[in-house]
């Protein structure tokens, strides 16, 4: 395959980057602030892009001619409070101007979505449930907006809304484990919800849900993707702690509501992922998830 991965030096971007490339895809990966980091001596390459830049979208398809588009690219930290004309230049317009180009070409497109623009509730949410952004949330919006203008581009599109997920990156991201080794790197204990459940899937997972949505060529379909179990922050960072052989008072539990500054409360997303299991799709269980992370920092692959 000839891939144009967008967002290539965020952290699911540099992690498809690694994955795709090293089982010898030809991958462009664009970055917008830090393209050193795309460098994994497997031959890919890294373009700059903006996508608030209509010019550069058509450029960069015009030149690589790719065979698939994985749009991963967003203003993805809704702590970072993006001014909502920022959000809609980049994950709103931008993703419409290359949704729209990818389909003049005939390339079709994933997409990354988001769980976080479905209603909260105790039951598992299959791909039937509409979706609903929380009205704090400009980031769910803008997201959901991406999904609306990916399906009105007209061309071979798929959306994936993945859970929370994790794993390593680069310095420059922000993976859930990433931001809980970083307190535990400074001496502190990590701050993990306990009223905020989600269905957190191993990065690597939207690869092979990637590889069967197009070898299946299930085109014009959104697709959910989150692990088995439904955890809270606090469950999860727990466990990732006695992976770590981190004890666990370096793990503080608190409500959402209670962290100074932070945007968003108590939820509850627990992902029913039937669309992709029933095309033979199997995320790895927390505990694999832990293991590969951790066997790739001792070298393995
Ligand atoms: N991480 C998760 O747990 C999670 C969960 C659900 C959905 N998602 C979705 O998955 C996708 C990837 O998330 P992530 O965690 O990898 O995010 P991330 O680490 O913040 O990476 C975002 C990427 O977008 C690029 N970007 C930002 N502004 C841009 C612009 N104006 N033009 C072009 N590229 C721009 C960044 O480039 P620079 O870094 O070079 O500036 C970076 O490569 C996003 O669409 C996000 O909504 C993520």
């Amino acid at each position: 395959m000839k891939l144009l991965i967008t967002g290539s030096s965020g952290f699911v971007g540099w992690n498809a980057v690694r994955y795709f490339a090293n089982q010898g895809d030809s991958v462009v990966g664009t970055f917008h602030t830090f393209p050193h980091y795309l460098h994994h001596d497997n031959g890919a390459v890294a373009v700059r892009l903006d996508l608030a830049d209509r010019t550069q979208i058509h450029e960069i398809i015009r030149r690589f001619q790719p065979t698939f588009v994985f749009h991963f690219a967003a203003l993805a930290r809704p702590q970072l409070h993006n001014s909502p004309e920022q959000l809609h230049a980049v994950n709103v317009r931008g993703t419409n101007d290359l949704a729209t180009v990818a389909a003049n070409h005939d390339i079709p497109l994933i997409y990354l979505s988001t769980d976080l623009l479905l209603p909260s509730g105790p039951n598992p949410i299959d791909e039937s449930v509409a979706p609903a952004p929380p009205t704090h949330s400009l980031y769910a919006q803008s997201k959901l907006q991406g999904e609306q203008a990916v399906q009105s581009a007209a061309g071979r599109w798929a959306i994936i809304r993945p859970s929370v997920m994790f794993g390593d990156g680069t310095p420059h991201t922000n993976s859930f484990t990433q931001f809980i080794d970083r307190c535990w790197e400074r001496g502190e204990p990590a701050p993990l919800f306990s009223d905020q459940f989600r269905s957190f899937l191993f990065v690597e997972d939207v690869f092979t849900a990637i590889e069967a949505i197009i070898r299946t060529e299930s085109w014009g379909g959104i697709f959910h993707a989150g692990g088995e179990q439904c955890l809270s922050r606090a469950q999860f960072g727990l466990a990732w702690a006695d992976a770590c052989g981190v004890p666990h008072t370096l793990c503080k539990m608190m409500a959402a509501s209670q962290k100074t500054g932070y945007v968003g409360g108590a939820s509850h997303i627990d992902l029913d992922c039937r669309a992709l299991r029933q095309l033979g799709w199997e995320p790895h269980s927390i505990t694999d998830g832990f293991q590969q992370t951790l066997r790739r920092r001792g070298g393995g692959r």
